[in-house]
C-alpha cells in the first residue's frame, strides 16, 4: 500500500510517520513544504510542494492509495479562509489522481457553539468528505491529545508544576474528553488497511473530565498536591496573557485554545470502539505518566513548536549581506572539532547560554510580555539536535555535523536575526547576523551594543572552556 502523508513535520504527523514505518506493508511518501526538515529513507520518499501548488499535489498523490490530511494554517492570520482552499484544492487533487481514501484529524466539537480555529477543523472535515461519490473519508475527531511535547500537555504541565495554588477561569468547570497521543496515532494507522465503505467520522476520546479534573488529574499522576479555586473576573484576554507567561505557547496559540474551551468537547459516537475493538482507550493519568516518562527519558519524538511556519519563508543563505554582525573567533588550541560541536549543539533549555543567563533570562521574559514565545520553548532533546528543532525563541535551520549550527531568531524583534556557530580551518566562529526593519531596528541594534559586547564575547569563551573539559557523548 503506498500512503501519502501530509503534515510530515508537523506534531502528528511525525509520530505518525514513525508508526507507519513500522508496517511492513506500507510505502510512504512525506509531502512537506520544506524538505530539508523531514529525513527520508527505506520504504519513505519524500515530495516537497504545498497545497496551494497543484502541480506538486499531483506529484504527490501518483499512485497513491490512501492520504492522511493532517495539515493546517493557523500561523496565518487569515488561516480559515486557507484551510478551505487547502482541503478543496487536496480533495479535488485526491480525486482527479484517483486515490481510495483519505483520513483527516480534526477536533471534537459541535458547530453552533465552536470557536473560530474548531470551527475551521470542522469546515476541513466537510469539505474533504463532500464528494462521497468520488472518495471516501474517514473524519477523525480529537479533543485535547495527551503526549510528550502537545500543546495542551505542555500548558497543564507547566501550569500544574509550576503553580501550587491556581485562580482559574468559570472555563475550568467545561467538560472535555482527552486522549492519549499513543492512542491517536495507533487509531489513524490502522485507519489505512481498515475494511470499511462510504465516509465516516469516528470520535476519539477516554474519560469524560473537566479542565478543573485534568489540571488535578495531572498534580495526581506526578505526586503533587495543588488547590484551584474558579473565580468569575478571569476575562479569556486574561487567561491567554496568563497562559503565556506561565506556559511555553505564544499569546496566538494561548488565546486560540482559551476561545476553544467555553465548549464541552466530547465525543458523540461509538465508532472508535466498534471499528477499532482491539485499541482500549489509555486512561488519562496513564496516558500523563507515559508522556512524562517520555520527556524524562528524552525520547520525545515531535513537539508543537516543530512545525516551520514562517521561518522557512526567509532565505536563510544570504547572511553575508547583513547589516549588522557581531563575530568572535577563537582558535580550536587542540579541542577536537567534534567535541567543540557537541558542546555548542547543547545550547538553550536547561542548559543555558553559556553566560549571562540573568540577561537572556531578562530578553526572554519581554518577548513573553510582548506575545513571543521567550526561553520556555526549551529543548526537544538536551543533547541532539534536527534541523527545525526549536530552542527557547530561535530555531535550528542549518545544522551540518562537526561543522555548522545556524539559529534563526523567533522572538519579536523589529528585523530578522541569526545566530551561527561554524568550524573552520582550526577556529571557531560565532557571528550574530542583523537585518534591521527600519529605523527601530537600528536603534534596537545599537541599544545592545554594550550587551552584545558583553554576552557574545562570554559566550564564545565560556563555550570553549566547555568544549575543552567536556566528555565525549557515544
Ligand atoms: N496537536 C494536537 O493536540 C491536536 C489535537 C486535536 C486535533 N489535532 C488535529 O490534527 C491535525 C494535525 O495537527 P498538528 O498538531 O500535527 O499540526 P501542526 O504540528 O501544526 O502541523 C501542521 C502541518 O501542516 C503543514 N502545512 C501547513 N500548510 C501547508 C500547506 N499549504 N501545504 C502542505 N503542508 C502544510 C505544516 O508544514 P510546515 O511544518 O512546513 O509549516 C505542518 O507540518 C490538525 O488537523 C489538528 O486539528 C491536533
Amino acid at each position: 500500500m503506498t500512503i501519502l502523508l501530509t503534515g510530515a513535520n508537523g506534531y502528528i504527523g511525525r509520530r505518525l510517520k514513525h508508526r507507519l514505518l513500522q508496517m511492513p506493508q506500507i510505502r510512504l511518501r512525506l509531502f512537506v513544504k520544506h524538505g530539508q526538515v523531514v529525513m527520508a529513507g527505506e520504504r519513505c520518499e519524500i515530495v516537497e510542494g504545498s497545497t496551494f501548488d497543484t502541480e506538486s499535489l499531483e506529484r504527490a498523490l501518483k499512485g497513491i492509495d490512501t492520504a492522511y490530511y493532517l495539515i493546517h494554517s493557523m500561523e496565518s492570520a487569515n488561516y480559515r479562509e486557507l484551510d478551505r482552499q487547502s482541503a478543496t484544492n487536496f480533495r479535488d487533487a485526491c480525486i482527479r489522481a484517483g486515490v481510495k481514501r483519505i483520513i483527516y484529524l480534526g477536533g471534537l466539537g459541535e458547530k453552533e457553539s465552536a470557536s473560530e480555529h474548531l470551527l475551521s477543523r470542522i469546515e476541513t472535515g466537510e469539505i474533504l468528505s463532500a464528494r462521497p461519490d468520488q472518495i471516501q473519508t474517514f473524519w477523525f475527531r480529537a479533543g485535547v491529545i495527551i503526549g510528550s511535547g502537545s500543546a495542551s500537555f505542555e500548558i497543564i504541565r507547566n501550569l500544574v508544576e509550576k503553580l501550587p495554588f491556581m485562580i482559574t477561569p468559570k472555563w475550568v468547570n467545561t467538560l472535555c474528553q482527552p486522549t492519549a497521543e499513543r492512542d491517536v496515532i495507533e487509531y489513524l494507522a490502522l485507519a489505512a488497511a481498515l475494511r470499511y465503505e462510504g465516509n465516516i467520522i469516528i470520535d476519539i476520546g477516554s474519560e469524560r473530565m473537566s479542565y478543573k479534573e485534568l489540571l488535578l488529574g495531572y498534580a495526581h499522576a506526578v505526586g503533587l498536591e495543588r488547590v484551584l479555586v474558579p473565580v468569575p473576573f478571569f476575562t479569556p484576554k486574561l487567561s491567554s496573557y496568563w497562559l503565556t507567561l506561565m506556559t511555553p505557547v505564544p499569546y496566538s496559540v494561548a488565546s486560540a485554545l482559551i476561545e476553544g474551551l467555553k465548549s464541552e468537547v466530547l465525543v458523540k459516537n461509538d465508532n472508535a470502539s466498534r471499528l477499532f475493538p482491539a485499541i482500549r482507550p489509555m486512561k488519562y493519568e496513564d496516558a500523563v505518566k507515559a508522556a512524562v516518562e517520555e520527556i524524562k527519558n528524552t525520547q520525545v519524538l515531535s513537539r508543537w513548536s516543530d512545525t516551520s511556519g514562517t521561518a522557512w519563508e526567509v532565505d536563510h543563505s544570504a547572511l553575508a549581506d547583513a547589516v549588522f554582525t557581531d563575530r568572535q573567533v577563537v582558535t580550536l588550541g587542540g579541542v577536537e572539532p567534534s567535541r567543540v560541536y557537541a558542546t555548542f549543539c547543547s545550547v538553550g533549555g536547561d542548559r543555558g547560554w553559556f553566560g549571562y543567563e540573568l540577561l537572556w533570562g531578562i530578553r526572554g521574559f519581554i518577548d513573553k510580555l510582548v506575545g513571543g514565545y521567550g526561553l520556555s520553548r526549551g529543548r526537544r532533546d538536551p543533547h541532539t539536535l534536527r534541523i527545525g528543532d526549536s530552542i527557547d525563541f530561535w530555531k535550528v535551520v542549518d545544522l551540518q555535523e562537526n561543522e555548522r549550527l545556524l539559529l534563526y531568531a523567533q522572538m519579536k524583534l523589529p528585523g530578522k536575526a541569526w545566530l551561527e556557530w561554524r568550524i573552520k580551518d582550526g577556529s571557531l566562529y560565532q557571528t550574530a547576523y542583523f537585518y534591521p526593519q527600519g529605523l527601530a531596528g537600528r536603534l534596537y541594534w545599537y541599544a545592545l551594543i554594550p550587551f552584545h559586547f558583553l554576552v557574545f564575547k562570554g559566550m564564545i569563551n565560556s563555550l570553549m572552556n566547555e568544549a575543552s573539559k567536556a566528555p565525549m557523548r557515544f
